[in-house]
């Protein structure tokens, strides 16, 4: 049962994460160069889940260091944010080869470390970045436009939905929703 499993995990983020960084449990464990856990702040109001390490993650071991990682710090200044008030994760801790989408038996696998996690830090709010995160944790096929504005519910904790940061990237005029979505999470959950 996926609860007893979950319920052995240690309730340490550190030791969490030293526990299981040696993961096999899918075919993203050969490949990797770096588990990517997560970081930031252990005691985070508000947590960001992407998708899964890209090659700059995989490398660095950290999520969100690329480029998108550079607009989310400016993302998150917009409200007076620095990585160390808030946690980041993904939902693979491995990068898929050529980043192509998590497989849902990867996920199967991975899903309950993100539980975990939110367990530990227990949050007010989960952010999901994009509509792969978005639709691979809350189980559905739809579209990122329609999951905004919306207030969902993830092991017990609210969850919104926003534009991933590297969608932002391809198209700058997605910024203008995020900005909004960014000074609801500051009012209602800061
Ligand atoms: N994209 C993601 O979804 N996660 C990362 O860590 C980096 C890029």
């Amino acid at each position: 049962h996926v609860a007893d499993k979950i319920s052995k995990f240690p309730n340490d983020l550190n030791v969490f994460n030293q526990s299981i960084c040696s993961c096999q449990k899918c075919p993203l464990g050969r490949t990797r160069q770096n588990f990517v856990f997560g970081t930031g702040n252990s005691n985070a109001n508000i947590v960001f889940v992407g998708e899964a390490p890209g090659k700059n993650e995989d490398i660095a071991g950290k999520p969100f260091v690329g480029r998108g990682g550079k607009l989310l710090d400016k993302i998150l200044s917009s409200i007076n944010l620095k990585r160390d008030d808030i946690y980041i994760c993904n939902v693979l801790k491995c990068r898929p080869p050529e980043n192509r989408d998590p497989l849902p038996s990867e996920v199967q696998e991975c899903e309950p470390y993100l539980i975990h996690q939110l367990q530990i830090i227990k949050p007010r709010l989960i952010v999901a970045l994009g509509r792969i995160s978005a639709c691979t944790i809350l189980n559905t096929k739809e579209s990122l436009k329609n999951l905004r504005n919306r207030i969902f519910n993830y092991a017990g904790i609210d969850l919104l939905v926003t534009y991933h940061p590297a969608a932002l990237l391809r198209n700058p005029n997605f910024k203008k929703f995020v900005w909004e979505d960014f000074q609801f999470i500051r009012d209602k959950y800061m």
